[in-house]
């Protein structure tokens, strides 16, 4: 028989990550941990809230729940970075970057709140009804799944290679704020960008860091829906991250990126590969996609398993579709026109 305490530690470990997650996100606003990365003694609460003029209790605070969380490290008095996560925190082009995802389960408060009245009401809302905050978010997550693109996808795919080895026309579909497509520039730098999304709010903050980046002249932005994307060939790749389940039509948005390509043009599909059977949402991955969810479920779709990417790309006429399991929270599915 469980005993109760067993049953109480399936709540109280999630409370204890959210305190965590929140005393992730000050460290990181605050520029906390940034400074703690420089300092090569590490340092008290008192001498970090003095170099970043913060007040000392609230600087205690933080620093002590991340210790807590065993994310900073403690001698006598003076708090350092743990192994690796510098890395893991302060590095956005790293494969295994989380501030990313720490800052979308912070931003995802803003639907939390909505659903307490528009689970009765049953309304649906769409991108251009979010926060700034959960725009910046979602595209400093979304570079991740670009990076890892870069790193572990694009080297099992000889044609994608060359073709951004030669310079490829590449379009990036959904693209949000552009942080992954930059990658994909800086690392071909021959790259041409046709990017689009749907979002002419997203699409200012993409132009303007593009600008910034010294990118703008690699990138054209096109404000349209997927569905109604109105290009006829002209590219040799086609990438979409985390978005093709968001799409209104989602046959019709394949069939769309299959007519922007030339033949021989590759379509990378990057998703959250959401577990077929629900038993299986009961694991770490699992369960942060149930969280993603619930922002799904606010704009009116769900995140899908592997196996729906795989039939779409086969019945938009894609050849040779295949999958490359990325990270549990990242697959690719791919095929050639
Ligand atoms: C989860 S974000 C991902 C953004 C980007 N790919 C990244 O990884 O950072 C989804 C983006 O898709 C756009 N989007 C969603 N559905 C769309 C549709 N049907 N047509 C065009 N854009 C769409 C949204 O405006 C948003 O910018």
């Amino acid at each position: 028989m469980t005993e109760l305490s067993e049953q109480a530690a399936k709540v109280l470990g999630p409370l204890s990550g959210t305190a965590t997650v929140w005393s992730l996100d000050l460290g990181l606003r605050l520029g906390l941990f940034q400074h703690l990365a420089t300092e090569s003694d590490g340092a008290t609460a008192d001498e970090a809230a003095a170099a970043l003029d913060l007040d000392p209790q609230y600087t205690h605070v933080v620093l002590r729940a991340a210790y807590a969380a065993e994310v900073l490290d403690r001698r006598d008095d003076r708090y350092r970075l743990a192994e690796h996560m510098a890395v893991l925190l302060l590095d956005p082009d790293a494969p295994g970057y989380l501030g990313g995802a720490i800052k979308t389960f912070v931003a995802l408060r803003e639907t939390y709140l909505d659903l307490r009245t528009l689970a009765s009401s049953g309304e649906r809302e769409w991108w251009s009804d979010f926060d700034a905050e959960w725009i910046d978010a979602v595209g400093e997550n979304g570079q991740t799944y670009y990076r890892r693109l870069l790193n572990l996808v694009v080297p099992k795919l000889p044609p994608v290679a060359a073709a951004l080895g030669r310079g490829a026309r590449y379009l990036d579909l959904a693209c949000g704020v552009c942080r992954g497509p930059a990658k994909v520039v800086e690392a071909f730098p021959g790259t041409a960008v046709t990017a689009v999304d749907c979002d002419a709010y997203t699409l200012e903050v993409a132009e303007r860091e593009m600008k910034e980046r010294g990118l703008g002249d690699r990138f054209r932005f096109v404000h349209s829906m997927l569905e109604d994307l109105d290009i006829d060939g002209g590219h040799d790749l086609a990438v979409i991250n985390i978005s093709l389940h968001e799409a209104r039509n989602i046959e019709r948005a394949v069939e769309r990126a299959h007519a922007a390509l030339d033949p021989g043009g590759t379509f990378l599909v990057s998703e959250f590969p959401f577990p077929e059977r629900e038993e299986d949402c009961r694991s770490v991955p699992g369960r942060l996609m149930c969280g993603v969810q619930f922002f799904e479920a606010h704009i009116g779709c769900q995140l899908l398993p592997t196996a729906r990417f795989v039939e779409l790309l086969q019945a938009a006429g894609f050849n040779d579709v295949g999958v490359v399991d990325v990270t549990p929270m990242q697959v690719v599915v791919h095929g050639t026109k």
